[in-house]
C-alpha cells in the first residue's frame, strides 16, 4: 500500500501534484511520500506486535536526511555500514545509541567514530574484524558491544547479487563455527557480546527462506542467551516489496483480488509466520528492513525527450538514466512507468525505455507497453524509493538529481539538484600541467 494514485487523470502523491513538483524543481526529481513511510513503519510494528521489537531502519535504502529524521520520529533506530551513514544519523539527529553497524570491512576509523558515539552493538561478519574491534575499544578505553552476524546457508530465492545467506557469499560466519566464534569473542577483554544477528538478502518475496533461517538459527539464541547472557536476535532486513504492479498495489481492493496462493508477502504473514518462533526466545527482536520501508514510497520524475521510432523498434528517450537509477541496468530489475498524465484517448505505445548515457545498458525496460507519450511529457518510475538516489553516480558527467519530501497537501525540496560548481569542486588540474 502507498500514497501514488491518479487523481482525475493526474498522478498525486498523497495530495501533492506530481507535474507540480516537476514544473517546480525540474527532472529527474526522485519524490517520496511521507505517510506511505509511515504506514509502513506501523505496519512492519503491529505485524510483530507482542514481541520486543526495535526497527533498526537499513539506511543504505535511502539515507537522505529528510528520510532518517521522519523515520527516528517514528521510533526507528538504524542499520548502518559506514561512518558515513553513522553520520548522517547524527545529522538527521537520529539515534546512534539504539543503532546497529553491519559490514564485513569496518575501518578503525569508523569503529572509533561508532564506539565514541555509543553504538549498540556491531555485527562482526569476521574472526580478524572481531580483533580489531577489540583492539579500538582498547586504545579508548571501553567495551565495544558485539554480535556475530551468522550464516545460516540458506537460499533466499532472490536476485544473486542480493543474495547474502548461502555459504559462498561473503557474510558473517557459518553457522557450524558460530559457537566457537562466539567462545573467541569471550576471551577479548575489550568486547561484551550482545545478541546474534542473521541477514540472508534483500527483496525476498516469499516467507519460507526466512522461516527456514530462524529455525536455524533459533537453538543458538537460545544457546547464546544461557551462556553469555544476550539480550537481542536480529533477523535483518529483506522483505520484498511489489515492483509489476506498483500502481495498482496502492489500493486495498489489489490486494484484496490476488489468490492467496500468490499473495505477496506482507508485514502481517511475515509476523504471523515469525511470532510463533521468535517469542519463546524471550530476546528482542532487532529488525533492518530497508527496502520495505522506503521502496513504494518513492517515485523517481523524468521527462520525455525525444519518441524515436527506428526500424522495428521504437525507443522513448527520457532526461533519467541509468546515473539516477541503476537497478534495471544492474539487476535487470523492473520498475513500473507510468504517464503523468493519463489520456485514454491515446494509442499504446511499445517501446524500449532509454536515458541519453552513451552506452546499451543505459535501458529502463525493454519493449515496454505504455501510453503514448511525446517530448516534453512526464513520467514516473514507480517504486524508487529504496535504492534509487543511494546508487546514483554522476557518470557522463550528469548532476546527482533532486529530491522532494511529500506529507499531505505539503511538499519540500529536500535535496537540491546538484550544480556543476559542485561536482567539479573537489577536483585540481595539478601543476605539472600547467
Ligand atoms: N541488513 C543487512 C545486513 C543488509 O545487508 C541489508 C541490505 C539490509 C539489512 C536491508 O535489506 P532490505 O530490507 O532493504 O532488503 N541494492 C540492492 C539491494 C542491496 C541490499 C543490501 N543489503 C537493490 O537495489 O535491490
Amino acid at each position: 500500500m502507498h500514497h501514488f494514485h491518479y487523481a482525475g487523470p493526474d498522478l498525486h502523491c498523497e495530495s501533492v501534484d506530481l507535474a507540480a513538483v516537476a514544473k517546480l524543481y525540474g527532472t529527474p526529481t526522485y519524490v517520496y511520500s511521507a505517510t506511505t513511510i509511515a504506514d509502513n513503519y506501523r505496519r512492519l510494528q503491529q505485524g510483530l506486535a507482542g514481541l520486543d521489537v526495535q526497527l533498526c531502519y537499513a539506511a543504505k535504502a535511502n539515507s537522505n536526511l529528510a528520510v532518517l529524521k521522519h523515520l527516528s520520529n517514528l521510533g526507528a533506530a538504524f542499520d548502518l555500514v559506514s561512518g558515513g551513514e553513522l553520520r548522517r544519523v547524527l545529522a538527521a539527529g537520529g539515534n546512534v545509541r539504539q543503532s546497529v553497524f553491519a559490514g564485513v570491512g569496518k575501518t578503525e576509523a569508523e569503529i572509533k567514530l561508532a564506539l565514541q558515539n555509543e553504538i549498540f552493538a556491531f555485527h562482526v561478519e569476521s574472526e580478524p574484524e572481531m580483533a580489531r574491534i577489540n583492539h579500538v575499544a582498547g586504545t579508548l578505553g571501553v567495551k565495544a558491544p558485539i554480535s556475530i552476524r551468522v550464516n545460516p546457508d540458506v537460499d533466499a530465492k532472490t536476485h544473486a547479487k542480493v543474495t547474502t545467506g548461502k555459504s559462498d557469499n561473503k557474510f558473517g560466519i557459518p553457522l557450524k563455527y558460530a559457537a566457537a566464534a562466539y567462545e573467541a569473542a569471550a576471551k577479548y577483554p575489550n568486547l561484551a557480546i550482545k545478541g546474534v544477528q542473521m541477514h540472508i538478502g534483500s527483496q525476498l518475496t516469499s516467507i519460507e527462506p526466512f522461516v527456514e533461517a530462524v529455525q536455524k538459527l533459533a537453538p543458538l539464541a537460545a544457546d547464546l542467551k544461557a551462556r553469555f547472557g544476550i539480550s537481542y536476535f536480529s533477523i535483518g532486513g529483506g522483505m520484498g516489496i511489489i515492483y509489476r504492479d506498483a500502481l495498482a498495489s496502492g489500493q486495498a481492493a489489489w490486494w484484496e483480488s490476488q489468490p492467496a496462493e500468490t499473495r505477496p508477502l506482507t508485514p502481517e504473514s511475515y509476523g504471523a509466520a515469525l511470532k510463533p518462533l521468535l517469542q519463546p526466545l524471550g530476546l528482542k527482536i532487532l529488525l533492518e528492513h530497508g527496502r520495505f520501508l522506503v521502496g513504494n514510497a518513492g517515485v523517481l520524475l523524468a521527462r520525455v525527450e525525444h519518441l524515436k521510432r527506428g526500424a522495428g523498434k521504437n525507443f522513448l528517450i527520457v532526461d533519467a538514466a541509468m546515473n539516477d537509477l541503476v537497478r534495471p541496468a544492474m539487476y535487470d530489475s523492473y520498475h513500473e512507468i507510468v504517464p503523468l498524465h493519463r489520456d485514454s484517448s491515446r494509442r499504446a505505445l511499445v517501446a524500449d525505455v532509454v536515458g541519453p548515457i552513451c552506452e546499451s545498458g543505459d535501458c529502463f525496460a525493454k519493449d515496454r507497453q505504455l501510453q503514448e507519450v511525446g517530448e516534453g511529457e512526464l513520467i514516473a518510475f514507480m517504486s524508487a524509493g529504496a535504492y534509487g538516489h543511494v546508487m546514483a553516480s554522476r557518470y557522463n558527467s550528469r548532476p546527482l538529481a533532486a529530491e522532494v519530501l511529500v506529507q499531505g497537501s505539503s511538499f519540500e525540496l529536500v535535496n537540491t539538484r546538484e550544480t556543476f560548481e559542485h561536482m567539479i569542486a573537489g577536483e585540481r588540474v595539478p601543476a605539472f600541467l600547467k
